[in-house]
């Protein structure tokens, strides 16, 4: 049975998705539909901090691990999601009262911690996440008030002594066409290069919506980051529409899914395209976006949908 890692095989571009590892634990078509498309994946929530260290000092890699044996079983590549953000943190540290020296050192230890238990394992990681704002100023977080807005070169800085080998991207959303946040995570990312940060690539998310239009010249906006030498890949790909889907909404859909790929293949030095969640039977979108769904390539019952065949026709 071929899938899209068969169709991908003559291509630089990974084909990935982010894996919920519960379900992978209880469900066998997931399994097989998992290992049959895609070579590379993303744990969807078992690498971010509150997954990992939900008690202080005891950290749990029982699932993530789960994850990177799978995928080391099926020949996949794993990217590693993420070391440092705003959301899904431990209560004890969001609730702590540390000092801005204690939350710096606090976040050094993680970052080590976590990179140096995935050594060789993760191939690239996104160490920073979601930064800005929509206007393009530096978000407000735990991490910017206590460092200031040197957190993002210092945690690449550290990501690097502990995995030396690991590409180093920092990843965000709406930044797939031109506009300010955009324009914003491109002066971030030139200026950290010019001072000789460790950075190797930004990752669009690419959380869609065929009721919001496509991203504006998102090739030549991909492009201007790959003429500073980076690479960049799309980290989150779904395409959600507002329910109940009809077969011009997947028509829509399968048009923006294909133009993604395309966007991605026609880009030299886009490395990954990686969808979050395969089927509509698991994916984020109904529980975070009332009234939309069916974001994914695959159905509820893994029949694949008309953007499936979008993506495999472009690979
Ligand atoms: C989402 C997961 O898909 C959900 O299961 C979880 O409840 C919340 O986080 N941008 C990101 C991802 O970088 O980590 C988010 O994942 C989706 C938005």
């Amino acid at each position: 049975d071929s899938g899209l890692r068969d169709y991908a095989k003559r291509r630089v571009v990974k084909v990935g998705t982010a894996v919920d590892v519960n379900v992978l634990t209880n469900e066998q078509q997931y399994r097989k539909v998992l290992a049959r498309e895609f070579n590379s994946v993303t744990p969807e929530n078992e690498m971010k901090w509150e997954a990992i260290e939900p008690t202080r000092g005891q950290l749990n890699f029982t699932a993530s691990d789960q994850l990177v044996n799978f995928a080391r079983r099926h020949g996949q590549v794993v990217r590693g999601h993420t070391l440092v953000w705003h959301n899904q943190l431990p209560q004890w540290l969001t609730g702590g009262n540390f000092t801005n020296e204690e939350l710096e050192q606090i976040l050094h230890k993680h970052i080590i911690d976590v990179m140096k238990h995935f050594k060789g394992r993760v191939q690239a990681w996104d160490v920073v996440n979601e930064p800005f704002n929509e206007d393009g100023t530096l978000r407000d977080s735990i991490w910017l008030r206590a460092m200031g807005p040197d957190y993002i070169a210092k945690s690449l800085q550290w990501a690097h002594e502990a995995d030396p080998h690991a590409k180093l991207y920092i990843n965000d959303y709406n930044i797939e066409g031109t506009g300010p946040k955009s324009d914003a995570m491109y002066k971030l990312v030139k200026d950290l290069k010019e001072r000789g940060v460790p950075i190797d690539g930004v990752g669009f998310q690419s959380h869609l919506g065929i009721q919001y239009g496509f991203p504006e010249n998102m090739q030549q906006n991909l492009q201007r980051f790959t003429d500073l030498g980076l690479k960049v890949s799309l980290t989150e790909v779904d395409v959600r529409m507002p329910l109940p889907v009809t077969d011009e909404k997947l028509a829509e859909q399968k048009d923006y899914f294909g133009r993604l790929m395309d966007t991605c293949l026609r880009v030299k030095g886009c490395e990954s395209f990686t969808v979050w969640g395969f089927t509509d039977a698991h994916s984020w979108v109904p529980g975070w976006f009332t009234g939309q769904g069916a974001a994914t390539p695959f159905d509820e019952s893994y029949r694949p949908k008309p953007a499936y065949f979008a993506l495999r026709d472009e690979l």
